[in-house]
């Protein structure tokens, strides 16, 4: 793609050529902020697995009923991790609605996801954005924009809602969790999305998607219910522990759906003691 056909919102820096996670998420969610190389990928995953953009959506829903279950809780400090690029529904507006003085910071790789935040959020002192790589804990918890904006001798919420799929065991997903952990005082809060399955439950089909989304995307990892509790150590669960996304707190029935008991999707939130 040459810099004609380049939209304004897209970094100069970014390869147009090669798909990325958050802009092939953005074209299941229904964003404007992907090229046809996102979208050629993303159509391939879901012929694989048709329910597939219900699940996306899912884990978006789960983001909002989980900030909210948050603020009833009192917390009004949030790290969004692997944050991706702003939809409708973001964290600091369903935090700010309930509290203007709520305090977030997207954290995400990609520069789009990024520059797309700055842009929306210009004016918002309250809000920051950091890019970098959330393996690195300890660069996210020192950098400035988490040092200005989040007081750590306060609870905070971290969210890894969609993320930690993308982190393979090799990168040791439970240490860049306890790393977080360890920073938050008591009484803050993990709140996580992940893609998972119920021991003894395997379609075929997803192991379709996940070789299309390896090649072409990124590696997938998905995670049993089980090695999902597992990455919640070191928080109390809160009830129901961890369970199918639509079956987390659902506000509505339109939040149930009869397709979730084939859903590749889990969500839980924990609380440190
Ligand atoms: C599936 S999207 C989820 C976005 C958002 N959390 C949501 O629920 O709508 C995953 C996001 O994580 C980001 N991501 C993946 N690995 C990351 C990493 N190691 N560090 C920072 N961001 C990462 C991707 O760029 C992408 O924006």
């Amino acid at each position: 793609m040459d810099s004609v056909e380049r939209p304004t919102w897209a970094p100069v820096d970014i390869d147009l050529s090669r798909p990325s996670i958050a802009r092939v998420y953005d074209y299941w969610l229904g964003g404007a902020h992907n090229f046809a190389v996102d979208r050629a990928v993303g159509d391939k995953v879901q012929a694989d697995v048709p329910v597939l953009k219900t699940i996306i959506l899912n884990h978006r829903s789960f983001l909002r009923r989980a900030v909210r279950y948050l603020l009833s809780r009192g917390i009004r400090q949030f790290l969004d991790l692997g944050s991706g690029i702003p939809t409708v529904g973001n964290v600091h507006e369903i935090a700010q609605a309930a509290d203007p003085s709520a305090r977030v910071v997207y954290v995400d790789v990609d520069p789009v996801a990024v520059a797309h935040s700055r842009a929306i959020l210009t004016g918002n002192e309250l809000v920051g954005v950091l890019q970098t790589d959330v393996r690195d804990a300890r660069g996210v918890l020192k950098s400035p924009e988490v040092r200005h904006l989040l007081d750590f001798d306060q609870p905070v919420a971290v969210l890894m809602v969609a993320l930690l799929h993308f982190v393979p065991d090799s990168d040791d997903p439970r240490g860049i969790i306890e790393a977080y952990h360890d920073a938050i005082p008591a009484g803050s809060f993990l709140a996580m999305s992940h893609a998972g399955y119920e021991e003894g439950e395997w379609d075929p089909a997803w192991d379709d998607a996940k070789g299309v989304y390896n090649r072409g995307v990124s590696e997938l990892t998905y995670r049993s219910k089980r090695e999902i509790e597992r990455l919640f150590t070191g928080f109390d669960l809160v009830e129901p522990g961890v369970e199918r996304l639509p079956l987390w707190h659902p506000e509505s029935p339109d939040d149930l759906d009869e397709n979730s008991s084939s859903f590749l999707g889990f969500g839980a939130v924990g609380r440190k003691g």
